[in-house]
C-alpha cells in the first residue's frame, strides 16, 4: 500500500466486481444502442476504462474536459469546456462516466450544456456517490459505491493531480496534506 494511505476503502477486487455488476446493468439498458460514453477527464478516467471493457456488446468512447467555477447552492455557475466530445452527440444514447458525484454541480453544469446538443438520452455513470442525503441538482442513474463524506484518491481521483493511479480507493494521511 503506499505510505500515504491511511486505509483503503474500497480495494481491487471490490472494485472489479462492482464495475461488472454496473456493466451488467448497462449492459441490460443499451445492448444494441451503441452507447456513446463520455469520460469526464481527468477523475473518470480509470473508471471509464475499465468499465468499457466490462461491455460485451458494441460502444463507442469520446472525451470531455471542462471547468467549473462560481457554483453555490443556487447555482450551477460557470462551466467552461476546455476540451468538447470529439463525436456530434445529436441523435446519440450518451453516457456520461465520471468519477465521484460529490455537491453534483459540476456534473449538472455539465450534463445542461450537452443536453444544448440534442442526445437522444444522457445519463451519468458515476464510481463514486458522496453526500448522501443531501438534496443535490442531479442524481447518478448509475454508480458502483456509496461513500461517506471524507476526501478519497486513487482510481482516477486525485489530491494535488497525485494518486489517481492507485488501483484502490483510500483515505489519505494527514501528513499528505501538509507535505506538499
Ligand atoms: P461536485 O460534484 O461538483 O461537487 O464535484 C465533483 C468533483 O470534485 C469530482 O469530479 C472530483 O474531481 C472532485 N472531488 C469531489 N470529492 C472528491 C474526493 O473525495 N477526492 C478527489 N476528488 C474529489
Ligand atoms: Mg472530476
Amino acid at each position: 500500500m503506499n505510505t500515504d494511505i491511511e486505509r483503503i476503502l474500497f480495494g481491487q477486487a471490490q472494485i472489479a466486481g462492482a464495475v461488472q455488476q454496473l456493466a451488467a446493468e448497462i449492459a441490460a439498458d443499451y445492448r444494441g444502442k451503441n452507447p456513446l460514453l463520455i469520460c469526464v477527464l481527468k477523475g473518470g478516467s480509470v473508471f471509464h476504462a475499465d468499465l468499457m471493457r466490462a461491455l460485451d456488446f458494441p460502444v463507442e468512447i469520446d472525451f470531455i474536459a471542462a471547468r467549473s467555477y462560481g457554483m453555490n447552492s443556487h447555482s450551477t455557475g460557470t462551466l467552461e469546456i476546455l476540451k468538447p466530445p470529439s463525436a456530434d452527440i445529436s441523435g446519440r444514447e450518451v453516457i456520461l462516466v465520471e468519477d465521484i458525484l460529490d455537491t453534483g454541480f459540476s456534473l449538472a453544469a455539465l450534463v445542461h450544456t450537452l443536453l444544448e446538443k440534442k442526445p437522444v438520452s444522457l445519463k451519468v455513470a458515476v464510481f463514486l456517490d458522496k453526500m448522501l442525503g443531501v438534496q443535490k441538482p442531479i442524481e447518478a442513474d448509475y454508480k458502483c459505491f456509496d461513500a461517506d463524506n471524507e476526501f478519497l484518491v486513487g482510481y482516477g481521483l486525485d489530491y494535488a493531480e497525485r494518486y489517481r493511479n492507485l488501483p484502490y480507493v483510500g483515505v489519505l494521511k494527514r501528513e499528505a496534506y501538509n507535505g506538499n
